[in-house]
């Protein structure tokens, strides 16, 4: 590891939770040069629904390469491009009835957030996005004024601004947050942004994930969303869903927000769209907002990463099989029931999630950084979320068998038993 910790820079993180070399991996197990094999509960964060080297993708994308397929297109039209574009309207669009234009983005989250913001201070010549207390929508500066985590913001360097954060919906408050979360945040916008004397602007729009996933596994009420969803178009403003983290089938459904009488003006994904960790996000944007794009306005070399168009092609043939969603609520169950029986021995331990995106909230950051060390020793890969680090979050792959399942679930067991029982 030497050559990471001479070379590399100071700012690299998730490697000195894990520090290991990893060489190979296969499904939910990765492995490392050692030998020693990992159940994956992090899933790149979110990135590896589908597995590691998803033999499906892995073939579509030699039989690809080796046929000298175009690997790199900028925006320009490609067979691989054409293809994952119909088989995302064949698949998700039109079952759904939702129409929607695709704008491919420089290939991570942040950047789609980007484009979606520029995009609603376009349509409604407005400056200032509400975004929510514990967001998470990326490290770029446009993004970065609409994520909340003073450590991310500190490192911005100039004022992150035109953003104002209200509070969110929690389905179910988190034990010691103070920020006023829940149904009642509606009103107080409804006022703030209702009142010509409240000293805010209207705003251009409401930026909102679903699930605070990075935040810390907070999830929002279905009656809020629809709520805030109301609330902005009341206000001539735009309703932006980031479905980064928890879209891609991560709860059960494609969206994340399936069921709940969502219509959002501009959705974001990124993450595990491009299906074999090959990186590509993409806004769907109501035409009419679309249209007050002019070409190329918001570019990237990136933005046509044809080996994800074959690999995402692929992915987005798992959502053809009703089974297959209806499995990962079934995993998501077992998951929190495995949870809420470990919460259920420690007092202040709290269960949140939805579908294969749930967590323990620790209440304390020390103490659930000691868990997530103790399940990297076990050979258990999990990572901690929220302010101050102390949830954890288990987000397996979707396809993970359930051996592997049940044994990730027993390790991290073990790993909370290790630390409440010895150590409080
Ligand atoms: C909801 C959400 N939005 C945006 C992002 C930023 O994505 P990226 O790291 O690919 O820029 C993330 C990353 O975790 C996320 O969870």
């Amino acid at each position: 590891m030497q050559i990471f910790e001479e070379w590399e820079s100071e700012i690299r993180a998730y490697c000195r939770a894990a520090p290991t070399v990893f060489k190979t991996a296969s499904n939910a197990r990765q492995t490392d040069e050692s030998g020693k094999t990992f159940i994956d509960f992090f899933a790149g964060a979110g990135v590896l629904n589908f597995g590691h080297n998803n033999p499906k993708m892995k073939q579509a994308l030699i039989e690809y390469i080796q046929s000298d397929g175009v690997a790199h297109s900028l925006d320009m039209y490609t067979t691989a491009k054409r293809t994952f574009i119909q088989k995302f309207v064949d698949t998700i669009l039109k079952p759904r009835e939702m129409d929607y234009r695709l704008q491919f983005v420089g290939p991570t989250g942040t950047n789609a957030v980007e484009a979606a913001l520029k995009l609603a201070r376009r349509v409604t010549g407005r400056e200032n996005i509400v975004a929510f207390h514990h967001a998470f929508h990326g490290m770029t500066l446009g993004a970065l004024a609409a994520t909340t985590n003073a450590h991310f913001r500190n490192a911005a360097g100039v004022p992150l601004n035109h953003v104002t954060h209200q509070s969110f919906g929690c389905e179910t408050p988190c034990p010691g947050c103070q920020l006023g979360c829940g149904m009642g945040s509606l009103e107080r916008m409804r006022a703030l942004y209702s009142n010509s004397s409240s000293g805010l602007p209207k705003p251009a729009a409401f930026l909102v994930e679903t699930i605070q996933a990075e935040g810390g596994v907070r999830v929002a009420s279905a009656e809020w969303l629809k709520g805030v969803q109301d609330l902005a178009h009341e206000l001539g403003a735009l309703f932006i869903v980031d479905d980064i983290q928890a879209g891609c089938g991560r709860t059960g459904p494609y969206f994340s927000f399936e069921g709940m009488g969502l219509d959002p003006d501009i959705i974001t994904l990124a993450k595990g769209i491009g299906g074999f960790g090959t990186p590509m996000a993409m806004n769907l944007n109501k035409p009419e907002h679309d249209k007050h794009w002019a070409p190329g306005e918001h570019t990237g070399t990136f933005r046509g990463q044809d080996l994800s168009f074959v690999a995402g092609t692929v992915a987005l043939g798992y959502f053809d099989d009703p089974a297959f969603m209806a499995d990962t609520q079934r995993k998501g169950k077992i998951i929190a029931q495995a949870l809420e029986q470990i919460a259920a021995k420690y007092p202040g331990c709290s269960v949140r999630g939805r579908g294969m995106m749930q967590a323990i909230d620790f209440g304390d950051g020390n103490r659930s950084k000691a868990i997530a060390t103790a399940c990297f020793e076990r050979g258990l890969l999990a990572a901690v979320c929220g302010s101050r680090g102390q949830v954890i979050k288990l987000i397996p792959p979707l396809t993970i068998p359930d051996e592997d399942l049940n044994e990730g679930l027993a390790l991290f067991a073990e790993a909370v038993a290790s630390q409440m029982e010895t150590k409080s």
